[in-house]
């Protein structure tokens, strides 16, 4: 789990580890392969596996990072299954950010040194032992946070605040309503909800989890729920912003939910995910319910409504600057103790599919972690720690599912 504070002697320890990672770096260095999940095409958690791969070593920009934690999104679950627009070739390494040490710089990088820790952005191939970025991508960690909560905090925090306080607008007095509440984003948008005097957070999630997030949101409501009557039932005007993260026909209800000036956010599509490989009718369905919305009706209600996507502000519309003035607000609300990700559990490389199993299941609250250095439970080491190539056809059927009759492993 992640390191919860400044223990006596970790800042020494944290020296020893960059003096050794400075003076070793080498060695390790040298090994010519690394550990990485691949995912060998698009489909099921059979198209997971542990291999080997080359070293990658930085060029230009880069920022080499000896990895040793890395976020399980739900978007790496809609990769996947190529549940995604334009999803690129498999086989590839999966993953959109991670936390680390940099072991090397690329020749015109600049900002870090070597055995600096750090998190960082990655488009795609978060998911091995060592990863290349660009410096515009990667962000010095404070020595109090652990490497687990540093892999859980760029993609949640950051999808929350910009969507909050850049999109919405986000002030005193204000009412919130945010899907999957227990989830990675959903902890985060109630974090620095909490952060402004008097807001009120609405928040649908399955109600296993309501004991253990009632703290953190104002309204809980259980997601079979009709929560448009039930926000209603409190505030009958509805609410101020509504971040939906389900697609479909919870446009229409949560643009009808918005109160005069209120903001609408689309940032995801989870209802396209139903089973474990993609279904097309569920997709067709998903898109088929959006309300098609005519922006004479917004004028006419005083309505905003927006999206919200990350990885393309990042990766294809080059906002790495305004990412960063948000991470470093983000860093020093947490520097205040205002902000902590929540993590969920953490698991080794080769527990993927079980840890995917564990969003598919809707049984996590908070962020999942794949932990480097976590060696996997003997139950799970006979199943996905496979050292075959990359690219290997493999049988998929719809709904194939071998792994979800196992209790996952939970720390
Ligand atoms: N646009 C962006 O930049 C951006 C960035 C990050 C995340 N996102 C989106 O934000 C959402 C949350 O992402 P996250 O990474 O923090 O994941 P997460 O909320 O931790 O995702 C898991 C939870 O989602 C809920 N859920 C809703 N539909 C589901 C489905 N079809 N299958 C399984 N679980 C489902 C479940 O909670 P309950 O059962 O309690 O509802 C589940 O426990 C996702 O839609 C993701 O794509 C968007």
């Amino acid at each position: 789990m992640a390191n919860d504070g400044v223990e006596k002697g970790e800042e020494t320890e944290q020296m020893i580890e960059k003096e050794a990672v400075q003076e070793a770096g080498g060695a390790r260095g040298d090994a010519k392969e690394i550990r990485a999940v691949v995912l060998s095409g698009y489909g099921g958690l059979n198209k997971l596996r542990v291999t080997k791969k080359a070293m990658p070593e930085p060029q230009g920009r880069d920022i080499k990072i000896r990895v040793k934690a890395c976020g399980l999104n739900f978007i790496d679950l809609m990769v996947r299954q190529g549940n995604i627009d334009n999803p690129p070739k498999t086989p590839l390494v999966p993953g959109f950010e991670c936390s680390g040490i940099v072991e090397g710089l690329g020749d015109t990088a600049k900002g870090f040194e070597i055995g600096d820790r750090v998190m960082a952005f990655v488009n795609y191939s978060s998911w091995g032992e060592v990863v290349c970025t660009p410096m515009e991508f990667v962000y010095k960690i404070p020595d109090d946070m652990g490497y687990p909560e540093a892999a859980a905090f760029p993609m949640n925090f950051v999808t929350a605040y910009m969507m909050l306080f850049e999109v919405a607008n986000l002030r005193e007095g204000m009412s919130v309503l945010v899907h999957s509440a227990g989830g990675g984003v959903g902890q985060a948008v109630a974090q620095l909800c909490s952060t402004i005097p008097d807001v009120t957070v609405f928040g649908t999630a399955s109600s296993f989890k309501h004991e253990a997030i009632k703290d953190s949101i104002t309204h809980l409501i259980d997601r079979n729920a009709d929560y448009v009557q039930e926000v209603k039932k409190v505030s009958p005007d509805g609410v101020d912003i509504v971040l939906d993260c389900l697609c479909g026909e919870n446009t229409g209800k949560g643009l009808g939910l918005l109160k005069p000036l209120g903001t609408y956010i689309l940032y995801g599509s989870s209802n396209m995910v139903t089973g474990e490989t993609k279904s097309f009718f569920s997709f067709a369905k998903s898109w088929w319910q959006v309300e098609k919305v005519n922006p004479i009706k917004l004028y006419e209600e005083n309505k905003v409504m927006a999206g919200f996507s990350l990885l393309n502000l990042l990766f294809k519309q080059s906002r790495s600057d305004q990412v960063r003035a948000v991470m470093d607000k983000l860093l020093a609300l947490y520097s205040q103790k205002k902000i902590k990700p929540l993590v969920d559990s953490l698991w080794a490389l080769e527990e993927v599919k079980e840890a995917m199993q564990r969003i598919h299941d809707r049984g996590n609250i908070g962020k999942l972690i794949l932990d480097v250095e976590k060696t996997p439970t003997p139950l799970m080491a006979n199943d996905s720690t496979e050292t075959s190539e990359a690219g290997e056809e493999e049988e998929e059927h719809e709904g194939d599912n071998g792994s979800k009759e196992r209790t996952p492993f939970i720390q």
